[in-house]
C-alpha cells in the first residue's frame, strides 16, 4: 500500500470590508503613511466592524466558501483546526463554534493558539492524522480578529495589524503531493517582547488590569524583529538544505506577512527573487494566523500541480518554523 501524504485540496479566504487605510491612521495617532509604508510596507488593513460579529464569523465564511469550492458537504468533514490567538470567547473554543456555523455535524474541532506560526503549527497536526489514516478529510484555520486586542492609541502596534481568514481542506494522497517537511520551534522566553498581560490566568481580568490597557497586544519591535529576521531565515535555509532543494527548485516562499523588509531577508538568504515570494501586506497588514492561507488564497491561480512551496512564519512566543510541501493540484485559472 501506498503511503499517505497530506495534500491541501483547496483554499479560500475571507477578509471583511472596512478599509483602514494610513491616511485614516494619521488621523487616530502620530504616524505617517511614509513611516508605515518604508517601516513595514504595509498601505492598508481590513477590520471586522460588524456588530456581533467576531473570529469564528470570519472563519466560517472562509469554510462555507471552501466547502462550496471543493464539493464537500459539512457533514464530511472529520476534523476542524482553527489557529487563532483572538478566540470569540475563552470556552468554548472557536472550531467548535465554527464548526455549529457551518453545520459540520460530524466534525470535531479544537484551537491551536502559536499566535503568527499558528497555521503552520496546526497544518502540521493535522496533517499527522491523514498520513496516519485517522481522518479523510480535515479543515485547517488561520484566523485573527487582531482589532480587538490591538490599543488604537498605541502607534507602535496599531499600524501593523489587521483581521482576516483562510481555511485550506487537507486530505490524502498517494501520490506523493502535500506536506514534505516540517520544522517547528518555540522559546517562551521571547514572551518578554511581545504578548498581552492581562486576562490569562496570571492575571485575570480586573478594573486595574483595564484601567492600565493591559488587555491589548503590547510589543517591543525591534528585538521581535531582530529574533524574527534570523529565525525565519534559518529555518527556512534549514528546510530548503534538509530536503536538498537549492533556490531553483523552490517555486515559491508563502511568508507570515509579518514586515516586509523580514520577508525581503528571508527572501534573500534562501536566494529567491521576489517574483516568487507571495506578497499581500500591503493590502492585509499583519492578520497573525490568518496571513499565509490568505496568501495561499490570493495566489492560488498561479499555482501549479507540483509546485515546491516553502511555508515559513515567526511569531509570539516565541513561536516560529517552516513547512515544505509540493502543491498538489492546478487551479481553474
Ligand atoms: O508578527 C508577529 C511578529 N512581529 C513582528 O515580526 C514585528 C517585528 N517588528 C517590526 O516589524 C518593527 O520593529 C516595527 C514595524 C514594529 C517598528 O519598526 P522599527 O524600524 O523597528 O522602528 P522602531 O520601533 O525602532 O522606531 C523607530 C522610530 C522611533 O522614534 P525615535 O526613537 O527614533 O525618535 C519610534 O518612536 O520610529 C518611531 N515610531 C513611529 N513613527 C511614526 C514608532 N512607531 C511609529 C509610527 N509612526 N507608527
Amino acid at each position: 500500500m501506498k503511503k499517505n501524504t497530506a495534500a491541501i485540496t483547496g483554499v479560500q479566504g475571507y477578509v471583511p470590508d472596512y478599509i483602514l487605510t494610513n491616511q485614516e491612521l494619521e488621523t487616530m495617532v502620530d504616524t505617517n503613511d511614509e513611516w508605515i509604508t518604508s517601516r513595514t510596507g504595509i498601505k492598508e488593513r481590513r477590520i471586522l466592524k460588524a456588530e456581533g460579529k467576531a473570529t469564528s464569523d470570519m472563519a466560517a465564511e472562509a469554510v462555507r466558501g471552501l466547502l462550496e469550492k471543493t464539493n464537500t458537504n459539512a457533514d464530511e468533514i472529520d476534523l476542524i483546526i482553527c489557529a487563532t490567538s483572538t478566540p470569540d470567547m475563552m470556552v468554548a473554543s472557536t472550531a467548535c463554534i465554527v464548526g455549529d456555523k457551518v453545520g459540520a455535524k460530524n466534525a470535531f474541532g479544537y484551537d491551536l493558539m502559536a499566535a503568527c506560526s499558528g497555521f503552520l503549527y496546526a497544518l502540521s497536526t493535522g496533517s499527522k492524522f491523514i498520513e496516519t489514516g485517522t481522518y479523510k478529510k480535515i479543515i485547517i484555520i488561520g484566523v485573527d480578529m487582531m482589532s480587538s486586542i490591538i490599543d488604537y492609541t498605541d502607534r507602535s502596534t496599531c499600524i501593523i495589524f489587521g483581521d482576516g481568514a483562510g481555511a485550506v481542506m487537507l486530505e490524502p494522497d498517494t501520490e506523493g503531493y502535500g506536506v514534505q517537511d516540517a520544522i517547528l520551534k518555540s522559546d517562551g522566553s521571547g514572551r518578554e517582547y511581545l504578548h498581552i498581560k492581562a486576562g490569562g490566568s496570571l492575571s485575570p481580568s480586573t478594573h486595574k488590569t483595564v484601567d492600565a490597557r493591559e488587555h491589548y497586544v503590547f510589543q517591543d519591535g525591534q528585538p521581535v524583529f531582530k529574533a524574527a529576521v534570523k529565525n525565519m531565515a534559518d529555518v527556512s535555509a534549514e528546510i530548503m538544505e534538509r530536503n536538498c532543494l537549492t533556490s531553483d527548485d523552490v517555486s515559491w516562499l508563502v511568508p507570515h506577512q509579518a514586515n516586509k523588509r523580514i520577508i525581503n531577508a528571508t527572501a534573500k538568504r534562501m536566494g529567491l527573487g521576489e517574483e516568487r515570494v507571495m506578497l499581500n501586506i500591503q493590502k492585509y497588514g499583519n492578520t497573525t494566523a490568518g496571513t499565509i492561507p490568505l496568501c495561499l488564497w490570493d495566489y492560488e491561480n498561479q499555482l501549479n500541480k507540483g509546485d515546491n512551496i516553502i511555508l515559513a512564519a515567526f511569531g509570539g512566543g516565541f513561536t516560529w518554523g517552516s513547512i515544505y510541501l509540493k502543491w498538489a493540484y492546478n487551479s481553474k485559472k
